[in-house]
């Protein structure tokens, strides 16, 4: 059982947004493809009564528990004892990669889908976990995986070649000083294995310059992003996953994704902006051969990005772009 205080800490980015975007309606189906502590998931049921259905897919048991603690309490809230199982049998919670969407959602035999959310990375319960190793403010095991699957930051760290660590911390982190990071991890590590996020802070302190260590940033925020994605193969899984979603949507149906960084946001422009057209060619060509047939409408040509409101209350929000989009 999760005990509550230490889920209950993630507060849903652009919850507003989502909601008036998808506009849930009485017994409407949607997906949940990023549940965490099932802040959207759980304001939609509350509009898609008494039968409508959230199927919530998160690759990190500890979401999946804290997203049914969460509907349940919103369940017991309602003081309809009758309807309180009812309540909490409306979220289909799957432990599951967004990257297998078709399968997860036909081996649930989840049909009707009004609309589908992604709101990437991770959340505040997973930062703040002192075993997954995501952020450089506690010292933890490099480990930094959603789920259990696939390698962890350590292997990589330890194992992987100074040039492919350096196109990691520049390809995915944008980081200035990848080269030199890079060498040092391979110095350091030569002695001792890379083990935890202090031993790693610590071997990038070696080589960022003075002035950059006392920035508004810290210093190690890009080495940690680029680890992150990384390992989780953050961007791979949503060119994925995109193409999926849209074939599941009822037409009308809408795609929504909020993003944290220009990487992930880039990904989602030109996806929408391509399966918005009904040819693809190249500007050169005189005549379509293209066949391509256009299957969304762009609902907001920029990103809809937080209020100054809410990124005060939850400074997390503040790099958040949502885009929406109708299947036609
Ligand atoms: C930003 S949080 C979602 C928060 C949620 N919308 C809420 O308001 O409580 C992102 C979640 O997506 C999960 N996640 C990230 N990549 C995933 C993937 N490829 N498949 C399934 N879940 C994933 C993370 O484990 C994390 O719990």
């Amino acid at each position: 059982m999760v005990e509550e205080s230490k889920y209950k800490g993630h507060i849903p980015v652009l919850l507003d947004e989502v909601i008036e975007n998808f506009d849930p309606k009485p017994n409407q189906n949607f997906v949940d493809c990023t549940l965490g502590g099932g802040g959207h998931s759980a304001a939609i049921l509350k509009l898609t009564g008494p039968s409508g259905k959230v199927l919530g897919i998160d690759l990190d048991e500890q979401a999946i528990k804290a997203a049914e603690l969460k509907v349940s309490s919103f369940a017991k809230a309602t003081k309809d004892k009758k309807n309180e199982k009812l309540e909490v049998g409306r979220l289909i919670a799957v432990k599951g990669n967004f990257r297998d969407l078709k399968n997860i959602v036909h081996q649930n035999n989840f049909e009707n889908i009004s609309g589908i959310l992604l709101d990437l990375g991770f959340s505040s319960m997973e930062m703040d976990d002192s075993e997954k190793g995501l952020s450089f403010r506690y010292d933890a095991p490099l480990d930094m995986r959603f789920g259990e699957e696939g390698i962890t930051a350590e292997e990589v760290i330890n194992n992987f070649k100074e040039k492919e660590l350096e196109d990691i911390f520049r390809t995915y982190g944008e980081e200035r000083f990848s080269g030199r990071i890079a060498r040092i991890i391979c110095e350091v590590r030569k002695e001792k294995p890379i083990r935890t996020t202090f031993e790693l802070v610590e071997a990038i302190r070696k080589v960022i310059p003075g002035k950059f260590q006392y920035g508004r940033i810290h210093f190690a925020t890009k080495v940690f992003q680029a680890l992150r994605i990384f390992v989780n193969q953050e961007l791979d899984n949503l060119k994925i996953v995109l193409p999926q979603a849209i074939d599941l949507l009822l037409p009308g149906g809408r795609l929504a994704v909020i993003s944290f960084h220009s990487l992930e946001d880039r990904i989602v422009k030109e996806f929408f902006k391509r399966e918005s057209r009904d040819c693809i060619c190249p500007k050169e060509m005189p005549i379509c051969q293209c066949d391509h047939k256009a299957k969304l409408k762009i609902l907001n040509k920029k990103p809809i990005i937080p209020k100054e409101g809410e990124a005060k209350i939850n400074p997390r929000s503040r790099s958040a772009k949502l885009r929406v989009a109708v299947k036609l």
